[in-house]
This record gives C-alpha cells, sequence and structure tokens, in this order.
C-alpha cells in the first residue's frame, strides 16, 4: 500500500511517516520546507532504514500533484500540509484562507481525477471553540475564534460536501487536542522557527537557555492552580492514530470526525513541574495577564475513536516530557559538533 503524505516532514507528518513505512507502507512525501526542513528525511531514514518518495512543492500546485498521482499507485492520502500558527492567522488571515483552503480543494480535485478517494485529515480540537462542558466530544457544537481555525472548519465543512456529491470518498477527521513530545530516538522532532507561541516549545528554549523564562498566561481561571488545562497527547501517539484511520477509511466510505486526545486535562503548572522533574532541569516563570482568546479548560473524550479506529493514547506526560526534552539536547549537540 503507497500512502501520500502532504506535509510529511513537519512535527506530526514525519512521525507519521516514521510509523508508516515501519508499518511496511511505501510512502510519498510532498512538503515545501515552509514550516520543516530537509535535513527531516535523513532523520527519517535513520529511524527507519527506509526512505520515502519525495517531491518538494506547494501542494496547490496541481501539475505537481498529477505528477506524483501519474508516477505512483496512490492508494490513500495524509493531508498534513498548511499553515498552523494561530496568532499569525489573525494578522493575515488571506494568507491562512488561501493556502489551507486552496491546498486542500486542489488535492481533492486531483485524488478524484485519479480515482484516489481515501483521505485522512489534520483537523484541531481547535474546531470547538469554548466548550459548554467537558470532555469534549465529537457531536458537540462546532465554533471557532481565529482564522486558522475558522479554516480548518471550513474544510471539514469542504469534504462532507465532497462525500454528499460522491459517495465513493470515505474521509476520517482527525481532531487533535495539544500534540506534544518527540519521537523516543531524539531524532525527529518540534522545531518552531522564532520564539514559540505553544507552550511546550517555550518550556525547551528555556530549558535549553534560550530564553530566560516562561510567561504563564493567566493563573486566575477556574482550575486547580488557575493556569489553563490542556489536553497533551504524546506526538508518536497520534502518529499512530493516522495508521489507525489510514486502516478505517480503506475498508469504508463516507467520512466521520474522531476525537485524537489523552481524555486528561493537565494545567500550565503541572507540564512544567513535570517537566522540571523528570528533567531535572529548573524552569523559571512568571505569571503575566491571560493571552487573548484563551479557554480555561480543554479535554477530549476519546472514547469514540477507541471505539471506531481501535485507538488510544498510551503515553503518559513524563514521557512526552522526556522525550520532548531529549530531542533538543540531541539538537544542540549535534549544533555544537558541527561549530
Ligand atoms: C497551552 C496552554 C496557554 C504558551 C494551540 C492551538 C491549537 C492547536 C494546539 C493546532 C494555554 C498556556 C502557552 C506560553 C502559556 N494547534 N501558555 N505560556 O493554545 O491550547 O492550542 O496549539 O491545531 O489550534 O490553538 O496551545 O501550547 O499555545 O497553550 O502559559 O508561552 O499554555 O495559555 O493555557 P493551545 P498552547
Amino acid at each position: 500500500m503507497k500512502i501520500l503524505v502532504t506535509g510529511g516532514c513537519g512535527f506530526i507528518g514525519s512521525h507519521t511517516v516514521v510509523e508508516l513505512l515501519e508499518a511496511g507502507y511505501e510512502v510519498v512525501v510532498i512538503d515545501d520546507f515552509s514550516n520543516s526542513r530537509r535535513s527531516v528525511l535523513d532523520a527519517i531514514q535513520e529511524i527507519t532504514g527506509k526512505v520515502p518518495f519525495f517531491y518538494e512543492g506547494d501542494v496547490k500546485k496541481k501539475e505537481l500533484l498529477r505528477k506524483i498521482f501519474r508516477e505512483h499507485s496512490i492508494d490513500a492520502v495524509i493531508h498534513f500540509a498548511g499553515y498552523k500558527a494561530v496568532g499569525e492567522s489573525v494578522q493575515q488571515p488571506l494568507k491562512y484562507y488561501e493556502n489551507n483552503l486552496e491546498s486542500t480543494v486542489h488535492l481533492c480535485e486531483v485524488m478524484s481525477e485519479f480515482s484516489c478517494k481515501k483521505l485522512v485529515f489534520s483537523s484541531s480540537a481547535t474546531v470547538y471553540g469554548s466548550p459548554k462542558s467537558l470532555p469534549i466530544r465529537e457531536d458537540f457544537p462546532l465554533s471557532t475564534t481565529n482564522p486558522y481555525g475558522t479554516t480548518k472548519l471550513m474544510i471539514e465543512n469542504i469534504l462532507r460536501d465532497l462525500v454528499v456529491s460522491d459517495s465513493h470518498w470515505s474521509i476520517a477527521l482527525l481532531r487533535y487536542f495539544n500534540p506534544i513530545g518527540c519521537h523516543a530516538s531524539g531524532l525527529i522532532g518540534e522545531d518552531p522557527k522564532g520564539i514559540p507561541n505553544n507552550l511546550m516549545p517555550y518550556i525547551l528554549k528555556v530549558a535549553m537557555g534560550e530564553l530566560p523564562h516562561l510567561n504563564v498566561f493567566g493563573n486566575d481561571y477556574d482550575t486547580k492552580d488557575g493556569t489553563g488545562v490542556r489536553d497533551y497527547i504524546h506526538v508518536a501517539d497520534l502518529a499512530r492514530g493516522h495508521l489507525k484511520a489510514i486502516e478505517y477509511v480503506m475498508n469504508t466510505e463516507g467520512i466521520d470526525a474522531y476525537n485524537l486526545g489523552t481524555g486528561k486535562g493537565y494545567s500550565v503548572l503541572d507540564l512544567v513541574k513535570t517537566f522540571e522533574k523528570v528533567n531535572h532541569v529548573s524552569i523559571p516563570y512568571e505569571i503575566r495577564a491571560r493571552r487573548p482568546g484563551d479557554i480555561a479548560i480543554c479535554y477530549a473524550d476519546p472514547s469514540y475513536a477507541k471505539e471506531k479506529l481501535g485507538w488510544c493514547a498510551e503515553k503518559d506526560l513524563e514521557t512526552m516530557c522526556l522525550d520532548a526534552y531529549r530531542y533538543v539536547a540531541k539538537q544542540a549537540h549535534k549544533e555544537e559538533k558541527v561549530e
């Protein structure tokens, strides 16, 4: 079986490519390196001993997509490629709508031309907006508070309309909660360019001495310690969820959404204290005002993914913190050796 992975050099994409190769799939990757590095391909080969087929380029380019489908018999597609920075999406909404929507529409048009109608889409828990109760189930109301989240919800609706128009499509919408951690080898991980927006990459910069302290955005939420609560999930667990979704769409028709979370909520200070404990480092922090747009608490009811996909998360918060730190420490060591 041959799987096309768009954005396969990115954080979640690269971990999914590793799982696919190790499970015996052939993999074709398309990536424009807008939020990833070519060196990820070498790391994938070092981990798996295998090399995916690779095309550098923009998923919006239909002629490039057609070239890939002409040169490979693609059985299914996992679509990660897309811009994903919430703050940037607020500043540059048109860039997000054009890129995320056009890439998906063009991908589906070319898939249809080649009679490939099996798709796993990288959606997000951000489509739930601020949930009215917890844990969050897939049938909860959907609403978004930023253009990034709106592109995810719009794409989910586009794909639902596609299935209505052609019942031969089989599509899984995977709604990620908060992916953190890195592959146990320490060879692939999250490598955001510039000052990180998300909590774990920021903690990692503090741990490596690249930033002086963490800013904790609010300690006056209605939570056990006043800081925001999220459902952190190990990226390797998330990657495995994509393999289960591929198996599922290969044997079904229709479209459905699945929460990929652990079902457990941890506060900012839970994560800081766990990170400090398992990595024997200090993460100094200062309490700051709430970040606009943040919600107090968000965590999944993952039972539907368990029931339909036969998937559940396995790794705990300590493992997420250990693996995340191992990656940045290895990267720093590699850079020292080069200098
Ligand atoms: C987590 C908690 C912050 C940074 C985002 C996207 C979402 C998804 C996952 C793609 C919150 C607090 C954070 C910091 C802090 N991405 N925090 N100091 O906002 O839950 O979700 O990433 O799908 O779409 O919105 O993740 O890591 O930014 O924040 O105190 O420097 O950490 O307030 O409570 P978030 P996050």
